[in-house]
């Protein structure tokens, strides 16, 4: 039996128009939290940044980066960005992010800002899945072992000490856990050798 729209139809407009309603709020809805989210995100970016940036600058780092094309350095698929902070135009810091490190439960993800003389400026994790604990001992919310890298270099600091204590190195043991502080220190010392072979084309 086919349902023919009779006479009751009218009583089907209020019920119709709720509907567009709904759509229209929905839509909007959707619209403005992207919108929100896409502004966190960009605080959230411009916050790490400055954290591993304190170096005084006069442009807007996010509207001046470069990105590493050949990111097999760092032993990653996908790319880096390397945001520029200049003063007058003259180079004056590169933050790297994400740059990747080997972790105990995979890649942990780093900012790593540098001074433009090759010190580091600040060292912060961006991302990570290492055991509450033990591992994520390396994230500043945890501890202040990540803070360790601030002002070293690889003038201030020999090769050999780029390592845990334990090892003969320079930094801190994080206890019951030597697998993600390795992999964290080995990454740093990644991007100061990268910086210090590519530091000009890294400014232009
Ligand atoms: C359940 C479990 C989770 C662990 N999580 C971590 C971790 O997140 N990071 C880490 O460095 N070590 C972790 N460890 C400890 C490592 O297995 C290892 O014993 C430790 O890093 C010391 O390494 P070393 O003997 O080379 O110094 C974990 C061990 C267990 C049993």
């Amino acid at each position: 039996m086919r349902y023919r729209l009779g006479t009751e139809w009218p009583q089907l407009v209020p019920v119709l128009l709720l509907a567009v309603i709904c759509a229209v709020l929905l839509g909007l809805g959707d619209h403005l939290s992207h919108d929100r989210i896409k502004a966190n995100r960009r605080a959230t970016q411009l916050y790490l940044i400055d954290a591993v940036m304190p170096q005084p600058h006069d442009n807007d780092l996010l509207a001046d980066s470069v990105q590493i094309s050949d990111s097999s350095v760092f032993g990653t698929g996908s790319a880096i960005t390397v945001y520029r902070a200049r003063i007058d135009n003259r180079p004056a810091g590169l933050v790297f992010m994400p740059i990747p490190a080997h972790g105990y439960n995979g890649t942990i993800e780093l900012a790593v800002g540098l001074a433009y003389g090759g010190e580091v400026t600040g060292v912060r994790v961006l991302a990570h899945r290492e055991t509450p604990g033990l591992g994520d001992q390396i994230h500043q919310d945890h501890s202040g072992w990540i803070l360790g890298f601030d002002g070293r270099s690889l003038q201030d600091t020999p090769v050999g000490d780029w390592g845990l204590r334990g090892d003969g190195g320079a930094f801190d043991q994080i206890s019951g856990a030597s697998i993600s502080p390795r992999g964290v220190i080995r990454a740093v010392k990644d991007t100061l050798d990268y910086y210090a072979l590519h530091r000009d084309e890294l400014y232009h």
